[in-house]
């Protein structure tokens, strides 16, 4: 089924589902964008508050981990959420495990079987349903925020993705069995944001790293990992108080690792 032209995620669309307290006060809505991500970082720099939310209709040029682009694909639902934490710098990386955890658990309450490849991929039977890329925002000096980027294919055919993409990655609709309201979705997602947000900002990381590992298809399986510059196997053990992913290589040595793509190869 084709999705209808007005599935939109204006304001007045997803204002009689929000149940937020702070995430999504200010709400910028766009027909369409460069990238969510590029916006609200100009936001961090300028008037932005904690839990603004960037939000468009289409995409034209979305950015994906590790410098790569992120194929926008028709029905998907793209949107940032600018964060202004009272974090140090190098627990960072923490936040986009908590917001791994936090859509993980929204798109599960919408029944979908979601698990989380390490580091935030959210999949569903080994295909991508969601990715989510999480930048700091700097002026040299200090952080002006972080901006976690989300891009969810809800509504997204198989033949609206390029070839090589298409065994790759699925859809809400396809998880669920029809099309979904995007407006509805998005509503639902960013009130397990802020209370996920919420809950590592009162308690830490601890009870974030026990969601994670409940939720993870990583931990426990045989990974070849890609560094960039080298590429190693072991097997995945846990994250660390970090949110680094501790392996056994090979060798029997133990490593681990921040930033990096991983292959499930086979359960160790
Ligand atoms: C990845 O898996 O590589 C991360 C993809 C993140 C895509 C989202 S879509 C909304 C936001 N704006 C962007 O330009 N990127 C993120």
């Amino acid at each position: 089924m084709k999705e209808s032209s007005n599935n939109s995620v204006r304001f007045d669309k997803v204002k009689p589902f929000l149940r937020t307290t702070w995430m999504g006060k200010n709400f910028f809505h766009w027909e369409s964008l460069d990238s969510t991500n590029t916006q609200a970082k100009l936001l961090a720099q300028t008037t932005g508050c904690h839990g603004d939310v960037v939000v468009c209709e289409q995409q034209r040029q979305g950015r994906g981990r590790r410098g790569r682009s992120w194929f926008s694909v028709s029905g998907g639902l793209f949107f940032s959420v600018l964060l202004k934490p009272n974090l140090p710098l190098h627990c960072a990386p923490e936040l986009t495990l908590v917001t791994a955890v936090a859509l993980a658990k929204a798109l599960r309450e919408l029944g979908a079987e979601v698990w989380i490849k390490w580091p935030n991929d959210l999949q569903v039977g080994g295909k991508k349903l969601v990715g989510i890329l999480t930048e700091l925002v700097s002026d040299g000096k200090k952080t002006q925020g972080v901006v976690v980027g989300i891009g969810v294919n809800v509504n997204g055919r198989e033949e609206d993705f390029p070839e090589d993409l298409r065994a790759r990655a699925t859809s809400l609709a396809a998880a669920l069995g029809g099309l979904q309201s995007k407006a509805c979705v998005l509503a639902v997602l960013l009130q397990h944001l802020e209370s996920w947000f919420d809950l590592y900002a009162s308690e830490g990381f601890i009870p974030i790293a026990a969601a994670w590992t409940a939720l993870s298809s990583t931990l426990g399986q045989r990974v070849r990992l890609d560094l960039g510059n080298e590429v190693k196997e072991g097997e995945a053990l846990h994250i660390d108080s970090t949110g680094a992913l501790v392996l056994k290589g090979d060798d029997g040595q133990e490593f681990c690792i921040l930033a990096g793509d991983v292959e499930h190869l086979r359960p160790a």
